[in-house]
């Protein structure tokens, strides 16, 4: 079954400057716990505990998170303070984690290929944790999405609607209905003009993708802003074989804008840290 799982976590995050001007934005903090911490928890949830981080300059941070901070522990050791530390320890008994670095930022389908060598020849998740999912209810997104994996062993993106003035930010979907919430897609744009755009729904920062995706970004040519898409790339497989889209249960919240970034940063104080579940 799937085990792997690629974090492309090079990108800038000029959105939040200054605060990431020496700090990855991966790092920032919603409540208590970095952003990037969010999408590994859920890649575990989903039984995918080989973490890939496809990461860049400047981005140690991620790597040191992961690891274990000899003087900080010792400090700490037996004294109350400890239980802050629970939740990354628990990542770390769970998880293991490889780094790759992508030397230049040329979109998302090349990122991922960076991530080849850390994947090899098996289907794997994707999380780019700028979209941190929370599915209350239900179990995460990854974990959705990994089942419907088990029934039909084909790449999934998840997808949910948006209104007409968010669609040219996202890669949006065209599909046949398959079941209620799953669709296979038979056109994909990386951030269409709303006019232009096949549908409302907008892909969301999750995905499973079979192997034989790395050699068809291979072949495919630099797209939107000049940068190789996935979307692209997602869209040649889907026309030689088989791409599912999956509106997942659970809200989605865009930490790469400031809005969506304190939307989330209530969300997870109300519903979790208040109640004591952070
Ligand atoms: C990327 C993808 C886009 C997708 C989005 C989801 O864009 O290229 O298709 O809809 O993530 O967050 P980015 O937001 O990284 O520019």
């Amino acid at each position: 079954m799937i085990k792997k799982c690629l974090f492309p976590v090079a990108g800038y995050g000029t959105r939040f400057l200054p605060a990431t001007k020496s700090m990855p934005k991966e790092m920032l903090p919603v409540v208590n716990k970095p952003l990037v911490q969010y999408g590994v928890e859920e890649a575990i949830e989903a039984g995918l505990t080989e973490i890939g981080l496809v990461t860049g300059r400047g981005k140690r941070a991620i790597a040191d998170h992961f690891d274990v901070s000899y003087e900080l522990e010792h400090q700490i050791a037996g004294t109350s303070k400890e239980q802050f530390l629970d939740s990354i320890r628990q990542v770390m008994s769970q998880a293991t984690f490889s780094m790759t670095r992508q030397q230049e930022m040329r979109g998302l389908g090349d990122a991922i290929l960076n991530g080849r060598r850390l994947i090899g020849d098996e289907a794997f998740g994707v999380v780019l944790s700028d979209d941190l999912c929370i599915a209350e209810d239900h179990d995460g997104v990854l974990a959705q999405m990994v089942a419907l994996y088990k029934q039909f062993r084909c790449s999934i993106v998840a997808i949910q609607e948006v209104p007409e003035d968010q669609i040219h930010k996202f890669g949006v979907i065209a599909g046949e209905k398959l079941k209620d919430g799953i669709f296979q897609v038979t056109d994909m744009v990386e951030k269409p003009p709303a006019d232009q755009a096949p549908s409302n729904l907008a892909i969301i920062g999750r995905y499973i993708l079979t192997p034989d995706i790395f050699e068809i970004i291979e072949n495919t040519p630099p797209g939107k802003n000049g940068e190789v898409q996935l979307t692209d790339a997602l869209l040649a497989q889907a026309k030689s074989g088989c791409v599912l889209a999956y509106k997942f249960k659970g809200t989605r919240f865009d930490c790469g804008s400031v809005d969506g970034f304190v939307e989330a940063t209530n969300y997870v104080y109300n519903n979790f840290y208040l109640k004591g579940k952070a």
